[in-house]
Order: structure tokens, then sequence, then C-alpha cells
């Protein structure tokens, strides 16, 4: 497996681009499931494992999908002409939890569907609840056997009020989707607000889908008897924004980054300019620099948004390790997701957990150190923590981070960081 080895105490002076959302691609790229015609996403991170595997879960429902282009011109085109499964099978499944996501799409296309059920991952058990019970509220008859979540619906999908219980990103997209093709108009209450659920809602709109609502708690879906290809330009990643934002807050240093939108992530700018990072708004894009002196103590709870996202809360928590005070970190999304803990740990952190709270506690500065990373953002706040860090940190089972982010160690590397992956054989070594 590879890893990355990276030696601290370089400040970044440089530009780094951002690419198109990997939680918005996901279930843009359904979306295909749902016309015979061909959908087309520009702006898609295409190389990251995650869409990778999506793109081979569609194929075998029989979607066509063809990635064209380099870079930022790069575009995804899925074509469905006829759906020549409706079974999504375990091992692609349970590589990519949001491949439970063509449970819905391929009810309402099929009338049938049979998906393997996600299992949890590291960060939470990551039920499905909210998604099966959304899906039987618009008329599916939902089954459980052998692991697998075998669902009908002989008349199609109808219409109606999906009152949601806990807000639920995964969950409100699905409901989109499906009640996008369903008879009738359907309300979902206390539904997700984030950026990706507004682009998955552009996207169904500009494919002939009657949307309203998207980006408020209540959201209004007049389903249509069939819908029809498009072109859509996949948001701009606000979690590797925020992770690029917070690579400069913990080595010091100015980056600029192109295309970058503060209103994506307002809430977690808030808590950087509290903790003494500068932002300026410039030729389409944000500036970064660090402030001198080191950054101040600041507490963060996440929060679905508008608030302080769950998927930068790891990278907040490196970055306050160093910090002049103190900062307590409060994670309310997931279960389990304080992994890296123990990782920044040791590389001289000082971090304190109770439950669902850490209290971090700066230090002078962290030392490098071989860590372990368990999850796709638990992973980046340990290279995060590696660029500030004396000495050298090798960062293993560098594929979750393969999952998420697209050429991080270039990126870094063209801004000055000393960062190398070390492939396989070399990592051996
Ligand atoms: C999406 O996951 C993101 N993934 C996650 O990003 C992100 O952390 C999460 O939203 C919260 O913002 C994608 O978009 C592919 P949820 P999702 O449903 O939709 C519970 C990353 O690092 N829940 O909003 O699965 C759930 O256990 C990933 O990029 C139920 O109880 O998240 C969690 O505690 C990690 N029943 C809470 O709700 C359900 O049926 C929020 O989960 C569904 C969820």
């Amino acid at each position: 497996m590879d890893k990355i080895r990276i030696r601290g105490g370089k400040p970044l002076d440089g530009t780094i681009e951002i690419g198109g959302a990997k939680n918005a691609a996901l279930p843009l790229m359904v979306c295909g499931l749902l016309t015979d015609e061909p959908l087309t996403l520009t702006n898609i991170p295409s190389t990251l494992m995650d869409i990778r595997t999506l793109g081979e879960l569609l194929t075998q429902h029989g979607s066509e999908v063809v990635v064209k282009g380099e870079g930022a011109g790069r575009a995804m085109t899925i074509t469905t002409k006829n759906i020549t499964s409706t079974t999504a099978p375990y091992d692609l499944v349970r590589k990519m939890r949001a491949s439970i996501l063509v449970l819905g799409p391929l009810v309402a296309r099929e009338h049938e569907a049979r998906v393997s059920l996600p299992g949890g991952c590291a960060i939470g058990s990551r039920p499905v609840d909210l998604h099966l019970d959304g899906l039987a509220a618009l008329g599916a008859e939902i089954e459980l056997t052998d692991g697998y979540v075998v669902a009908r619906a002989p008349g199609g999908l109808k219409g109606a009020e999906v009152v949601f219980p806990k807000v639920s990103v995964g969950a409100t997209e699905h409901l989109m989707m499906a009640a996008a093709l369903a008879k009738g108009t359907t309300t979902l209450i206390n539904a997700a607000r984030e950026p990706e659920v507004v682009d998955l809602a552009v996207c169904l709109n500009a494919m002939g889908a009657e949307i309203t609502g998207a980006g408020t708690d209540r959201i209004v879906i007049v389903g249509k008897d069939r819908l029809h290809g498009a072109t859509h330009e996949v948001v701009p990643d606000r979690i590797e924004i925020g992770t690029y934002m917070m690579a400069v807050g913990i080595a010091g240093g100015r980056v600029f980054l192109p295309r970058a939108r503060i209103d994506l992530l307002k809430a977690a700018v808030k808590s950087m300019r509290e903790a003494g990072i500068a932002f300026t708004e410039r030729d389409g894009g944000v500036e970064v620099t660090a402030p001198k002196g080191g950054l101040k103590g600041v507490d963060v709870v996440t929060e679905p948004f508008p608030g302080f996202p769950t998927d930068l809360q790891a990278q907040f928590m490196a970055m306050m390790t160093v910090c002049n005070g103190a900062s307590m970190v409060t994670e309310t999304i997931f279960e389990n997701r304080f992994m890296h803990v123990p990782e920044l740990g040791r590389m001289g952190a000082n971090i304190t957990v109770h439950g669902s709270s850490a209290l971090v506690r700066g230090v002078p500065r962290l030392t490098g150190a071989p860590v372990m990373a368990t999850d796709l953002r638990a992973s980046v706040s340990l290279v995060l923590a590696g660029l500030a860090a004396q000495g050298e940190t090798i960062v293993n089972r560098v594929y979750h981070l393969d999952r998420g982010y697209e050429r991080l160690e270039a990126k870094l590397s063209a801004c000055g960081a000393d960062i190398e992956r070390l492939k396989e054989s070399m990592a051996a070594e």
C-alpha cells in the first residue's frame, strides 16, 4: 500500500486548483439512471476511487459511462438506454456506501430493485433507515433478505409527504431523485440544505424535473413521466476548499484558490477567521493567508449545513493542535469520528476526549511520526499535521486519501511543501 512522506516546517506559497465536489458528483451520476438520454457532467473529479467505483456499478446496471478531456475540461457522459440489471451487488456496494442511492431511481424507472445493504464504516454504523422509510412512503414495498434490500413498486412510485426525523444528506438526495419520476407531488420536510443537495436539484431541473425549495428544509418535487438528458457542471468541492485553507492555517504562508467560493462554507470560514486566518476574495477565487505568530484557539461544533461541516472537523482539530490556547471540538453528526485523535497524539498533540467533545490544548510544535489513516478526512488531517511537524511524518493507508482528494501531494508540493508519495515497492524499503 502506498504511503505519503512529509518533512514538515515549510510554509505554503502558490496556487491550488479546486476540483468538482465528490459528494455532489456521486448523486449526480446516479441521475443517469433516471433517463434514457445522455447526461453529461463537467468539472467531475473522475480519477477519485469513489467515482470510479460508482461508474462500475452504473455500468453493470446498463449505463454507458464515458470520460473525455483533462483537468477542468474533463466531462463524464452517462447514457442508460436500457436498465439491464436491477441488482446492485455486495462486492461493489461495500466499496462505496453512496451506492445505496441507485435503489430509488431503479424502482422509479423499473418498478423493482435489489440493492445490497451498505455496511457501516469507520466513522459510524451509517444506517439507511431514513432512505428506506422515505421510499416506503412513496409506495415502495421494502423487504430485507440476505443482506439485500428488495424494493418493488408495481404501479410505480406515488408522491407523498416525507418528514425526516433527523437531517440526512443522502436520504434527502435519494428521495429527490425517486420523487422526480413519481406520480404526483412529494414534499420533503426537515430536508438537508447542503450545497450538494442544491446542485442535485439544479441538475434534475435541467433534466426536466420540477423541484423547488432545495437549500431550505422543505423541498417540493412535482413528479414527471420521464426526464431528458442534460449537461451540468459539478459544484466546487467545499470540503477540498476548506481542507486547503486549513493547510495554510497550520503550515503558514499564502495560497490562492481559483474558483473557490466562501459562500459554500461560511461557518468554517467564520471559525478560521476567528483563529486569525485572513481571506481575500479576488480574481474569481479566494486568497488565504495564515497569521503571523500562530493561530488562536477556537471552539467548533459540527452541525448540518449551514453549520460547521463534520467533514472538516478532523482538519480543524489538526490545525488547533498548535494553536495559542485551546479549542473544544464537538462532533454531533457521527458517533465515532475521532479516530485521528490517537494518531495526532503520537505526533505530540495534547487532546482529551470526553464523549463527543475533544479538548485540544495547543502545543508549541508537533513532531513527525509514522501514523495510520482510518477514514478519508482523518487521513488528510494527518497530512496537515505533517506539514507543521518537525521532522518526518509517514502517513500509511493512503488509499483512504485517494477516495476523496485528487493529486493531493502534487498540489501541496507545488506550493513548497516537502511531500512525496512512496509507491508500494519504495514504501516497503
Ligand atoms: C454525506 O453522507 C456525505 N457523503 C458525508 O461525507 C458527510 O459526512 C455526511 O453527508 C454529513 O454531511 C456523501 O455525500 C457521499 P447523512 P450521508 O445521511 O448522506 C444518520 C466524506 O467524508 N443517518 O447526512 O451518509 C447517519 O448515521 C463523507 O466525504 C441515519 O441514522 O450522511 C449520521 O449520523 C463522510 N439513518 C447522520 O444521520 C439514515 O438513513 C447524518 O448522515 C441516514 C443517515
